[in-house]
């Protein structure tokens, strides 16, 4: 039997990282967060001083990109790039709109696919991103997909901004949002859509908590 996947899709802020982590913590399985992949690659890039839209130049950073994860301590996981840390880095919104741009291109989510899969061990894996269900894990055996109002996808991220001591404007995260939503569903490849057989979850008015115990009871009825 395949080990089995659990794929969680959706948008930017829809809480799909925190979730997953923690729905791989609970299972006892590994956890892929495909977006980091590709925020790695527009950072490499960025160093580089790679333009965005060279495909070519971009196919051979990501299949050829020095990076490792680990579990990492108090200051949460470790991400590393050409053996420097980098997590903190990663999860700016320059980063994250880099990484939109190089993920709408062809050659790059190629070079990433067998990356991605090589993340598929026993136990299970539970997988975070846009095509985990449509592409890259397309017999998963629980998908979800985990939605949220724009509006509270960025009161959220403006809260995190806040407590991290960051500023912030409400308007600008929104208009941020608006974008990067734009750039993902209407990319021509593996846009951010549901798969056919997803479950949709609609995070706008539910607590961490209540969506991972809906997760957790879904992956049970599927186990
Ligand atoms: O999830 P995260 O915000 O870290 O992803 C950064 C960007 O990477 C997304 O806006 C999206 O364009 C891209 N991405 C993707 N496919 C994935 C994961 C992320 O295209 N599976």
């Amino acid at each position: 039997m395949s080990v089995p996947v659990i794929a969680v899709d959706g948008p930017s802020g829809s809480g799909k990282g925190t979730i997953s982590r923690q729905v791989a913590n609970r299972l006892g399985w590994g956890f892929l967060d495909s977006g980091a992949l590709y925020r790695l690659v527009a950072l490499a890039a960025l160093r580089r001083a790679l333009p965005l839209d060279d495909a070519d130049a971009l196919f051979d950073l990501a299949r050829n990109l020095d990076v490792h994860f680990d579990a990492g301590g108090a200051e949460g996981p470790g991400v590393f790039l050409d053996g420097q840390r980098v997590s903190s880095e990663l999860r700016t919104e320059a980063c994250g709109d880099a990484a939109s741009q190089v993920a709408a291109l062809p050659p790059v989510r190629e070079a990433l696919l067998a990356r991605q899969r090589d993340f598929r061990v026993a136990p299970g894996l539970v997988a975070d991103g846009r095509d985990m269900g449509t592409v890259v894990f397309p017999d998963a055996q629980l998908k979800v997909f985990l939605t949220a109002s724009r509006e509270e996808r960025a009161q959220r991220r403006y809260k995190q901004l806040m407590e991290q001591g960051l500023s912030a404007n409400l308007q600008s995260l929104l208009d941020e949002l608006a974008e990067r939503d734009r750039r993902d569903t209407e990319r021509v490849v593996a846009p951010l859509k549901p798969a056919e057989d997803a479950v949709e979850v609609d995070s706008t008015h539910m607590s961490i908590d209540a969506v991972l115990d809906e997760i957790l009871s879904l992956a049970a009825k599927r186990g």
